[in-house]
Parts: structure tokens; sequence; C-alpha cells
């Protein structure tokens, strides 16, 4: 049976860029108040008393967006310090990060996962929903930051969207030809916002593949991580591409992760709330560990039926509640 070892930790449900595939407009979203988050303190204590005796040693922190979290550095510092941490990532849009990427580096953090889906400044703009000033020049530097301070592996997520970005999955594969940056093409999930997207299928990874193989060639490579990503090269390039195949394959037998949101609610299928706990209402009201360590190890135990295997006709039929933006990705 796959080792359950993987927590997500979302750290707040806001986020300064408004992509659709990820989170509806403002006027749909009821963010949550400051004191529904769970705190720096709250975070540790349930890695101390729950997650890590019951094996969790990789952790990621993701948003909303996580750098705008006011305390990140510290709970950063606070994780990296824990000495069970084998793993510490975080998932980003790079925005805030040309402030950020060497506080974070000097806190313990290593590895970095952003999100770009677009090299050219319009398209950018228009998929992050921005209408003022360009974004992606400050994004851009982000990204050079991160790479500068030594942030590696440094991975880049392209959520492919037919008609949006397709035209360029091989602008974005070059970016591997003199950085050792991994570039990941994850297939769009119709999840987000089913007006915007309800004409746009996906694009199947080996579509993308055939692509850059009929352009440059592709080998196999070596996986750096603990996400489903299957990982090519390019001949000669300095880094990879990763494939993200959620919609074309079911890797749900591999799962090896639990999702923890903003508000304390432990999930244990991206897709799937069925049998979440309510950690922090129980963290809040009665310090009872052990009675949150069985529940979890419950979870645990029946997650393999919960993992979401349905896929109807190239769409995803599940039960979720929540935008990706509120549970992380
Ligand atoms: P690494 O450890 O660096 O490989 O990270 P990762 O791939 O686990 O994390 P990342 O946040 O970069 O995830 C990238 C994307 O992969 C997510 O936004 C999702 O689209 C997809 N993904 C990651 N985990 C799951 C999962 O458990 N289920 C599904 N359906 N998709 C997932
Ligand atoms: N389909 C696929 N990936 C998505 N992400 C957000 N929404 C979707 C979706 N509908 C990804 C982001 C980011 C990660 C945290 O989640 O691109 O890389
Ligand atoms: Fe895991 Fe659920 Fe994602 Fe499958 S769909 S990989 S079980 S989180």
């Amino acid at each position: 049976m796959q080792t359950i070892d993987y927590l997500r930790i979302s750290l707040i449900d806001r986020c300064n860029f408004r992509c659709h595939y990820c989170m509806p407009s403002d006027e749909e979203l009821n963010y949550l108040l400051r004191e529904s988050l769970l705190t720096k303190e709250e975070i540790i204590t349930l890695l101390k008393e729950v997650f890590i005796p019951l094996g969790f040693n990789k952790f990621r922190l993701t948003g909303g967006e996580p750098l705008l979290r006011p305390d990140l550095v510290e709970i950063v510092a606070a994780i990296t310090c824990l000495p069970e941490t084998k793993d510490l990532a975080i998932s980003t849009n790079a925005f805030l990060l040309e402030k950020f990427a060497k506080p974070l580096y000097e806190a313990g953090l290593r590895r970095i996962n952003i999100s770009l889906d677009s090299l050219q400044p319009d398209n950018f703009d228009s998929i992050i929903g921005n209408h003022g000033r360009s974004r992606w020049e400050q994004t851009w530097n982000g990204i050079l930051a991160a790479h500068q301070v030594g942030f590696d592996p440094l991975k880049l997520n392209v959520v492919v969207i037919p008609g949006v970005n397709d035209q360029e999955i091989l602008d974005l594969a070059a970016l591997t030809f003199d950085k050792n940056w991994h570039v990941r093409f994850i297939e769009f999930m119709p999840i987000g916002n089913p007006e915007l997207y309800a004409d746009r299928a996906w694009i199947p990874s080996e579509e993308i593949r055939q692509n850059i193989r009929q352009k440059w060639g592709l080998e196999t490579s070596e996986v750096l991580g603990n996400g489903p990503a299957d990982v090519f090269q390019i001949p000669g390039a300095k880094g990879t591409l990763g494939f993200i195949s959620q919609m074309s394959e079911c890797f749900c037998d591999r799962c090896n992760r639990m999702r923890l949101s903003a508000d304390g609610l432990l999930r244990p299928c991206l897709l799937n709330e069925t049998g979440q706990i309510d950690l922090k209402t129980a963290l809040r009201h009665d310090r009872d560990y052990q009675q949150l360590r069985d529940r979890v190890q419950h979870l645990l135990d029946i997650k393999p039926d919960i993992n979401f295997k349905q896929r109807e006709n190239g769409t995803l039929t599940g039960n979720y509640s929540r935008t990706m933006s509120q549970i992380g990705g």
C-alpha cells in the first residue's frame, strides 16, 4: 500500500492573481477571516503532535498565495527546524518573490514551485485576470531572483489550456535549454470556473510530448520531488520537462498526500472531501492529541476508498465545494 507521508498546507485562501481556472471572481468568494486561519503555532503543534508521529515528513506550503502570509518566513524556519522534516517546498505565483527569495532561502527553504502559464506579457496578464499595469516583469524578476539565490530544484508549473497558452508550449519548454529549471506541463482540470471553460477540453500530456519530441527529441529523465509528474528531457538541455496527467491518467493508486486547508480542514483528496476532519476546531476546543491522531489515522486507513477515481468523458465529476485556490492545488 502507498505510504502517505506528504502534507500540503494551505496558509491563506487569498491570492494577488485571479487565474480563472483556480479562483472565481471576488463576488463569489467568501474569504476566510483572519481568526479562522490556523496560526503559525497551531500549524507547528499539528505537525509535532499529529502528523509527524503518524509518519508525515514532507511538507508543502500553498495558498491562495503563500507569500501573502505575513509570517511565512517564520513558518518556513519553524518547519525546517523540526528534525523529522525531510522535505519542505512552497508553491507560489512569484509576484512577490524578488523580495522574499533571500529571506526564504536563509530560513532554510530550498525548493520552490512557481506557476507560470505564459511568457507573453499580454497573455500572462489576461490569464491572471490583471487589468492594470502589467505584472509580467515583476513575476519574471521574482523567478530570476529565486534562481540567483540558488533554489534548486526550481520548478515552473504550466497549466495548459487549449486556445489560451497551448501555442506557447515550445517556448516554455525551451526555457530548459540553458537553465537547470524543471518546466512541468499540467493537464488542465475543468473544475474552477465551468462557464469560462465550458467549451474547452484539456490537452493530453502525450500530445504535448509529441509536439516537443518532433521538434527536438525527448528522453526520459530522473524524477525529482514527491509529486505525480513523469519526467523527460530534451537531449542536451540543462533542465527537465515534467508532465502531470491527472486527466488522461489516474495516479490515485500512487497518491501519497493529504491536504490541510488554511482554516484547518484536513481533506484526504484534492477532488473528494469525504471524511474531512476539522482539525482547527478540535485543536481549539480540547487539546486531546491522541484522539486527533486516531481520527487522522482512520482517515489515512480509508483514504484508498475515498481517492477520486471518476473520470467521465474527459471531465471531472467530484465532491468539491471549494475552489483550487481554497484547497491549494
Ligand atoms: P513536487 O514534489 O515538486 O513534485 O510537487 P507536486 O507536483 O506535488 O506539487 P505542485 O504543487 O507543483 O502540484 C502541481 C499540480 O499537480 C497541482 O496543481 C495539481 O494540478 C496537480 N496535482 C498535484 N497533486 C495532485 C493530486 O493529488 N491530485 C490531482 N488530481 N492533481 C494533483
Ligand atoms: N487544473 C490544473 N491545475 C490547476 N492549478 C490550479 N487550478 C488548476 C486546474 N484547474 C495549479 C496551479 C498551481 C498549482 C498550485 O495548482 O497552476 O501550479
Ligand atoms: Fe490523490 Fe485524489 Fe489526487 Fe487521486 S485525485 S491523486 S487520490 S488527491
